[in-house]
Order: structure tokens, then sequence, then C-alpha cells
């Protein structure tokens, strides 16, 4: 990861350093307005987070400028004894300037690719402003669309967590994270943040060893081995362990395990929150509780800097602990290059910030994370001569972000309703109002309407769980008006989670999942409503038919008594079907595809996808697999492969999947990966229900 002489020189600082020198190496400082020269000249601080508060996905943050980053760090590079540089860090989460579609959307893409090209765009923004570190992937398996954060999430599979979280690395680091345009990552929130109860934010969670090794913890191992700079301990505690003071987890899994080599760091004032959980009986406390089970660097707590040297000289925690936190935090700098370049180049963040190429890329992904859900022939639009556009998102802009957006400008955004408006064809008239009455009386002279409903950037994101996960107040109502004047709606709906939208489904033409777009979700809503771009989306979570299904997931177990509608006695409800209304993978096109001739040979799957429609579109196909017998019953399927293809009308592809070890094992009864032999049934498809199968043994 870093040179020889990179750890050369780690050793020798550490010769070098008295120990609150080194405390301060752990300590990192919220809000860079407030951070004290003196204490950057003295060495308490080690780095700073470029946010205000704890709550910066949920309010505007002032604009880092290099030129400010360059002030802090001549005063440690030149004033503090040792010269050791700053690193300044910030929740780059989907984008810089240039705001991707959320995470959850971005996963819709399944199209890894695209995903780390929008993450090198962020690195490179970010990078130009002096940001050489960006608390991103977030890798939290989400299966609580109670949960705020499902957001910021990849959604609920561990295997397209897994392949976007290796691509989101990739295109943060690059091939050398110390280039100028390329930042550290760090994975968070390590690990199993998304099993919160009842989907309220920061609350106690209950998960299995088997669970936790086969469904949270695969995406971070895959970023650790994708070479991830730093991880995040999360806020919750599990059986009594916060994160941020589970040994195991970080000492023994992580770092010796596997062989993790960065740094670890709380979660903002994680550490101090020790004294909340109820196991620390101050900050000293929970100062020693944190570092001894392998969390390096305090965030915002300021604990480490306060009592790591008190704790040392009284033997409370030994030197050799901090050392080796202490070598981490040098690597992570040596990493991002900041012996070398120290400063940022105060000229470049001008010349660098959404730039035309950034957009194209982010609208690419755009247009890929749309899902279309329902189409009853309505979309693409054609043939209409009055077009209404209503509802409170269509002229929205900011709103189009979604949450931890930072360093988005609201003007750069192209709203929904000017670029249909745009979009349309020759002789098309848009309608348009903001007021909800007067759209349902003009609508009567429309013979479609476009009605952009859901869920504001404050309703997802930290911090911000429901109990209601359908439309927010007032926008159903709204929806039922077109209904009872009998005009053909098209329900574009933004969100940040798996929302119940059952009415929906049941009462308008067609549905368009957009999630929060970005920058660019306007445009490529636009295109997708005017059938320019051929919706290709799918869904990385499945929606429910109501909150009371939740948790509710493709990749389930049988049970003893598994689902059958139509029997008495086996797992159900009374007053609800229990399928979802949409399942994981799902998404529609404007064009057909038909599935065949699925073959198997050895361990290589393969199927013929043929598009039978008369529209050029793409597909994501999908391999799903399920171990029929093992020693620990396995989920009913799991996704072990996907790909998008591009097809025109009429055209065929055959698409091959090779099954390894890694596809078709788990972590075993001795929580070890196994593969155990027997059959496997595998089936190929456009989503987690595809019926074309097959089944092989494995000897
Ligand atoms: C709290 C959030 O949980 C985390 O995701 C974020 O990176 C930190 N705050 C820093 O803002």
């Amino acid at each position: 990861m870093i040179s020889a002489a990179a750890s050369e020189r780690i050793e020798q600082l550490l010769t070098q350093m008295t120990l609150e020198e080194k405390a301060g190496q752990l300590s990192q400082s919220p809000n860079m307005a407030e951070v004290k020269e003196s204490d950057v000249e003295s060495g308490r601080v080690g780095s700073v987070i470029c946010a205000a508060s704890a709550f910066a996905g949920n309010e505007r943050q002032a604009r880092v400028r290099a030129g400010q980053i360059n002030h802090l760090q001549k005063i440690a590079i030149e004033k503090s004894r040792l010269g050791i540089p700053l690193i300044f860090a910030r929740d780059v989460i989907h984008g810089h300037r240039t705001v991707a579609p959320i995470p959850l959307g971005q996963a819709s893409s399944f199209s890894p690719s695209h995903v780390q090209k929008a993450a090198e765009i962020a690195a490179f923004e970010a990078a130009a402003d002096g940001i050489r570190w960006v608390f991103t992937p977030m890798l939290d398996i989400s299966r609580d669309p109670r949960w705020g954060r499902m957001a910021e999430s990849y959604g609920e599979d561990p295997f397209l967590t897994a392949e976007l979280a290796e691509a989101t690395v990739h295109g943060l680091q690059g091939d050398d994270p110390a280039k100028p345009e390329n930042v550290v990552a760090c994975a968070k929130h390590f690990a199993g943040y998304g099993a919160v109860e009842a989907g309220r934010d920061y609350n106690a969670g209950e998960i299995t060893r088997y669970t936790f090794r086969n469904i949270y913890l695969p995406p971070f191992h895959r970023a650790v081995k994708a070479g991830l700079g730093s991880i995040m301990s999360a806020f919750l505690e599990i059986g009594g362990v916060p994160a941020t003071a589970n040994r195991w987890l970080l000492r023994e899994l992580l770092k010796e395990d596997w062989g993790f080599q960065g740094p670890v760091i709380a979660d903002w004032d994680a550490v101090g929150e020790l004294i909340c959980h109820g196991i620390a009986e101050g900050a000293a406390d929970a100062a020693r509780i944190g570092l001894s089970a392998g969390v390096d660097i305090d965030m915002a707590t300021g604990a480490y800097v306060e009592h790591v040297p008190t704790l040392v000289r009284e033997g409370k925690l030994s030197e050799s602990v901090v050392d080796d936190a202490v070598r981490r935090v040098l690597r992570l700098k040596f990493m991002a290059g900041l012996f070398d370049r120290p400063y940022a180049d105060a000229e470049l963040a001008d010349r660098v910030m959404f730039l035309p190429a950034s957009q194209n890329a982010v609208r690419e992904l755009a247009e890929r994370s749309i899902v279309l859900l329902k189409n009853e022939g309505l979309l693409p639009l054609r043939g209409h001569k009055k077009l209404g556009i209503f509802g409170p998102l269509a002229h929205a802009k900011a709103e189009l972000f979604g949450t931890w957006t930072l360093d988005g400008v609201a003007e750069d955004v192209v709203t929904v309703a000017e670029a249909l408006k745009k979009a349309l064809p020759e002789g098309v008239e848009a309608v348009e109002s903001p007021n909800v009455d007067e759209s349902l009386s003009l609508s009567r002279f429309c013979d479609a309407v476009v009605v952009v409903v859901g869920e504001a950037t404050g309703r997802s994101g930290e911090n911000n769980d429901v109990v209601d996960i359908g439309l927010p107040p007032g926008q159903l109502e709204f929806l039922k008006g077109f209904k009872a004047l009998k005009v053909p709606v098209v329900a574009v709906v933004l969100g940040g989670r798996a929302l119940d939208l059952s009415w929906l489904q049941e009462n308008v033409e067609a549905i368009v999942m957009a999630w929060h777009p970005g920058v660019m979700g306007g445009l490529a809503i636009a295109d997708i409503l005017t059938g320019k771009v051929n919706p290709s989306g799918k869904l990385p979570v499945t929606l429910p038919r109501s909150v009371g299904q939740v948790p509710l997931y493709y990749n389930r177990k049988a049970t003893g008594r598994p689902l059958n509608p139509n029997e008495r006695g086996m797992t159900r409800y009374v007053d609800s079907l229990d399928s979802p209304l949409y399942p994981f993978g799902y998404g529609l096109s404007y064009s057909r595809f038909e599935y065949s001739g699925l073959r198997i040979e050895g361990r290589t799957v393969s199927a013929t996808v043929k598009n039978v429609g008369d529209s050029a579109g793409e597909e994501v196909v999908q391999l799903y697999v399920r171990d029929e017998v093992a020693s620990l019953s396995r989920p009913v399927r799991e996704l072990k492969g996907f790909e998008r293809v591009s097809l025109a009308p009429g055209e065929a592809s055959t698409v091959k999947f090779e099954l390894g070890d890694d596809q078709l094992g788990y972590y075993g009864p001795s929580e070890t990966w196994v593969v155990e032999p027997g059959w496997f049934t595998v089936w190929i498809g456009g989503d987690s229900e595809a019926t074309l199968s097959g089944r092989f043994q494995v000897s």
C-alpha cells in the first residue's frame, strides 16, 4: 500500500513523537472554522472533518476552499514540531458539485462501471477543493425502509453491494490515492448498522453471527480487498457491544483476519457516546475502551487528545496500542500523498467543477437508475395534445439531490417540468400549476398528466426515519383527484427509500421510480418519459405492500412452513398478501426481453436473452442461486451474478456466468467459508422471481 521508505519514515516519526503528539494524530476536529491554529501548531489535531455539525447530511454546508485548507496546512507543516500534514475529510457521498443520484438510485443501475465513473468525478472535484479523504462508500445492507439511511445504501443485497463497493473504492482511490485527482475512501458503518431495530437511527440491533458473516460483512470485506484506505465504525450496538467498542470486530476480524492496514475512525462522537450506551464511566474511560477495541481515530469527541497521554502514563492503556493507531493514521496520510504534496492547488477548483463531461457521466448514471415500475401503454409519451405537468416536486431543484448534498448548487438543476417541456415534441401543449386544486381542474382539459410526487430531501437520510412508508401526507389524496376525473396519470416518484406504492400500483397508468436522481435527474426523467432513453433500472430493494411486511427481502429463508398462499398452516398474513408489491431486481423497459435456453456446463451457467420489443434497450440479466441442502439453511435464492446487455430489436445474446467457490459457498457452522457438496438450483432472468431454472451438483 505504501512504500518501504514511507514505512521507515513512519517508524522514525514514532520515535520522535511525544504522547501528546501521538494523541493529536488520533483526533479529528470538527468544523474547520473553529479549528484553533494553536492546536494545529502544538500537534493536537491530526485531521479535520469539514462539516459544521453532526447533521451535515441534513444541513447545507459552507463550501470548503483550497485556500482555507492550505492556510491550516501551512501551520501544520511549518509551525508544528514534526511538520506532519493534516488531512481534510468530508462527507462527499454521491458527488461533490456534480451531484449523482443517491446511492440507492446508483444501485438501481446495476452498473458498476457507471457507479465507478461517478465516484471518479466526485473524487476529482472534492480533491480540487483540498478534500483528500471522503466518508464513502456506505455499505450497510438495508432491509428496513423505515430507516432513512436506506437512501445512502446500495440496498438489500450483499452481492450487488459488494460489486458496487469495489467499483466505488476504485473510482475514488484510482490506482493510487496519492494522485491529485484521487482521494482516500472510507467504508461505513462497520458493521451491521442497517439492522437498527424498528428502522430507528442510532438504535440497537440484534444480528446472529451467521447473518453478520453472510449478509452484513461481505461488502466490507470486498472493499478491503479492493484496497480501501479507511473504515468507520457504526453507531449501533449489538448484544451489548457498541461497534465502537467491539474488539472482536475491529481487531480480530478486520485487522487480523482481513489484514486491514488503514485506520478505523469512530463515527461522529461515537467514542463519547460510549458513555450514553452505559459502558464507559466518562470520557477517559470511553477513550480507553474505544482505542483498545481498535478505533484509531476519535471523530469530534476530543476524548483521545484529552485523555490518551494520561491513560498511558497511568498504565491503563499500552503505548503499543497507541503506536499501532498512529501508524495507521500516518499510513493514511502517506497513502493520500500528503507528505509529498500537502497543499491543494488553489487555482484548480474553478476549472474542474461541473464540467460538461462530468454532467454527461452523471446523467448516464441517472438514466440507468430510474426504474419503470408500471406502464399501461401510456409511456413513452406520444400523441398527446395537452399534457399536465403537476405535483409538489415538478418544479423542485435542490430536492432532486436527496440527502448528503453538501456542495451541490440548486441553480445547476433543470427541473422535471422545465426538462420535460423542452423534450416534448412540437405541438404538445404543456399545462402547469403549482396549486393543487387548480392542477386538478386544469387536468380536465389534458389527455394525460405527469405528476411528480414523493419524498423531499429531508425525509430520508440520517436521523430521518418514518413509521409510514407511504407517500408524504396529502399526495395520495391529490393523485386520487386525478383518478376521480379519469385523467390518465404518470406518477414520477422521488424518494430515498422503498416506499409503499400499493395505491398507485392499482390506480395510476404508469409509475416511474426516480429516487433522488441528482443534478441531471430532471433531464434524465424527461428523456425516459419521452422515450429518448429506454428505462433499464432495476430495484435494489424489495418494495413492500405495506409497512407491516417490513422487513421484506428476497433472499429470505424458506422456513419449516414455506410461503404458500393457498395452503393453511403455512407462514402467511391473514390480512395481506405475502408477496412484495415489486420484487428485488424488478424494472420494466419499453422493450420486452425473453429468456430461454438455460444451459449448465460444469459451473458455467448461460441463457439467451432476446429483445422481442420494437425499441433498442438495455436489460440487466440476473443470476440467482440456491444451495438446496446445507448444514445451515440457506436463502431461497441469492443474486450471484448480473450483466447489463444492450440489445437492438430482435437481437439476442447469450450471457454466461461462472460460478466459483466464492459464489457457491457461505460462512458455515464453524464461521469459515465452505462449499458444501450437493445440489444447487440456478435461475436466470430479469428479476428475483425469474422462472427459467436448472440444477447442478457440486461433488
Ligand atoms: C454521522 C454519520 O453517521 C456518518 O455517516 C458521517 O460520515 C459522519 N456523521 C460525519 O458527518
